[in-house]
């Protein structure tokens, strides 16, 4: 399927690494000008550096999505730069593995503020320039934990369930305007996010070897992977879809443990 988005504007947040990085070069392939946005500017310059050296167009705009002045300037910046945005992608965020006892408020609080405030704050602001744009897309970076879990990791759990039911919401208040809305559920992928957690591992080889296993194609998912899916869903090719959650997994979450 050939997928064309010359002219057009997407701000990837969490762009500097892993899951954003790769939407932001899936994107940039088909042609968009991406905004990588990222708390870290030295992850996100050098994200844009890459996308550069291979031709694509890309710049850097810095902002915590979990601040509200922050993502302020980001907004009024695009809307500056660009005048509209036809693509966004809420994807900055973090994970937690903690039991609910030695969650601090402060770390429930932060999880809540990147993972699902930010997707709040970055939207609402962006909005204005969404709908100038027309036929704009919104992707929003669920996961897995948000409908199938684990121990120790709730209040990530909690917080990626309430960005698929804020994704089925916002559908219905963006419809009509030509926004569709649409969240994408990963599994397991091969990110530096993954890579802390398998090195907190007592054997992060035999870690990986096993969360292969756990998947029925055998292996754990990529950042192109993802941003593969989230480039069609930015299309006009996935423009009957909108207000739903989709699982890219590998198979992960349709095993039933015996
Ligand atoms: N890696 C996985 O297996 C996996 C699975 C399911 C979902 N996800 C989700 O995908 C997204 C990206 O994860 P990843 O694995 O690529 O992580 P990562 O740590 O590799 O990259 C996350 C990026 O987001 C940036 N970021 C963090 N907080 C930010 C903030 N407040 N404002 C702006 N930028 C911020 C970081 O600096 C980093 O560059 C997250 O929402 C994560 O929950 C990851």
């Amino acid at each position: 399927m050939h997928i064309d988005l010359t002219k057009k504007i997407a701000l990837v947040t969490g762009g500097g690494s892993g899951i954003g990085k790769g939407c932001a070069l899936a994107l940039a392939e088909a042609g968009t000008l991406v905004i990588v946005n990222d708390i870290n500017p030295e992850a996100g310059h050098d994200a844009v550096i890459e996308l550069k050296k291979q031709n694509l167009s890309a710049e850097f705009i810095e902002a915590d999505v979990a601040d509200d002045k922050s993502v302020q300037i980001l907004a009024s910046t695009v809307r500056s730069r660009y005048g509209k945005l036809d693509v966004l992608v809420n994807n900055a965020g973090f994970n937690l593995f903690k039991n609910l006892r030695e969650t601090e408020p402060t770390e429930w609080d932060r999880i809540m503020n990147v993972d699902l405030r930010g997707l709040y704050l970055i939207t609402r602001a962006m909005l204005p320039l969404l709908d100038t744009a027309g036929e704009s897309s919104i992707i929003n970076i669920a996961s897995v934990h948000a409908k199938l879990t684990i121990s120790n990791i709730a209040a990530y759990a909690a917080a990626k369930g309430g960005v698929v039911a804020l994704t089925r919401s916002l559908c219905q208040e963006l419809g009509p305007k030509g926004i569709r809305v649409n969240s994408v559920s990963p599994g397991f992928v091969h990110t530096p996010l993954l890579e802390r957690w398998l090195a907190s591992e007592p054997d992060a080889a035999a870690t990986l070897k096993k969360i292969n296993g756990y998947h029925p194609i055998g292996r754990i998912g990529t950042v192109a992977d993802i941003g593969h899916l989230v480039r069609f869903l930015a299309s006009n090719k996935s423009s009957f879809i909108t207000g739903t959650d989709i699982t890219i997994d590998g198979g992960l979450t349709s095993r039933l443990m015996h």
